[in-house]
């Protein structure tokens, strides 16, 4: 069985698609599964923001094939590892939850770098172009310390 992760923010077009690329482009498809999904509903079917789809192919990933979709607690039962990108994020998926187990699958991204330091990941969507950069590297070596434990 795969394992199966789950990359959300609140768009599902800035970060979370980014941390679905990223992570991806580290791990062996045939034994990770990587999707992503965000908690707001308006972005539903479209694909990530262009400064997100332009700092993914300056780093050499395509993520443009991406379709948004939203966070619903069905993912609690699909995934193994629910990864957030903020605290915003983080209370509205535990809102959804049925059980214990389903929020213990819940954690910030950043505590992979900054373990208990409740570190949010920026929203880069009313900024410019250097805030998809940053982004990109906080992601880039969140997702580095995720695949060393998978
Ligand atoms: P994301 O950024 O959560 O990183 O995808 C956002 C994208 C869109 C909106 C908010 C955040 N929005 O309000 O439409």
């Amino acid at each position: 069985m795969k394992t199966k992760v789950l990359m959300v923010c609140l768009g599902n077009i800035c970060r979370s698609p980014l941390a679905e690329g990223i992570l991806k482009s580290k791990v062996d498809a045939s034994k990770v599964f990587v999707d992503s999904a965000g908690t707001g509903h308006w972005h539903v079917g479209n694909p990530p923001d262009p400064r997100s789809i332009g700092v993914a192919k300056k780093n050499g990933l395509n993520i443009s094939n991406q379709k948004g979709r939203q966070f619903n607690s069905q993912d609690f039962s699909m995934f193994d590892y629910i990864f957030v990108m903020d605290n915003s994020n983080y209370d509205n998926v535990v809102k959804l939850a049925q059980s214990e187990k389903d929020k213990t699958k819940v954690q910030l991204i950043l505590d992979e770098l900054f373990p208990g330091e409740n570190v949010d990941v920026p929203d880069p969507y009313y900024g410019g172009n250097q805030g998809f950069d940053q982004v990109y590297q906080m992601l880039d070596k969140a997702c580095e310390k995720i695949v060393n434990r998978l």
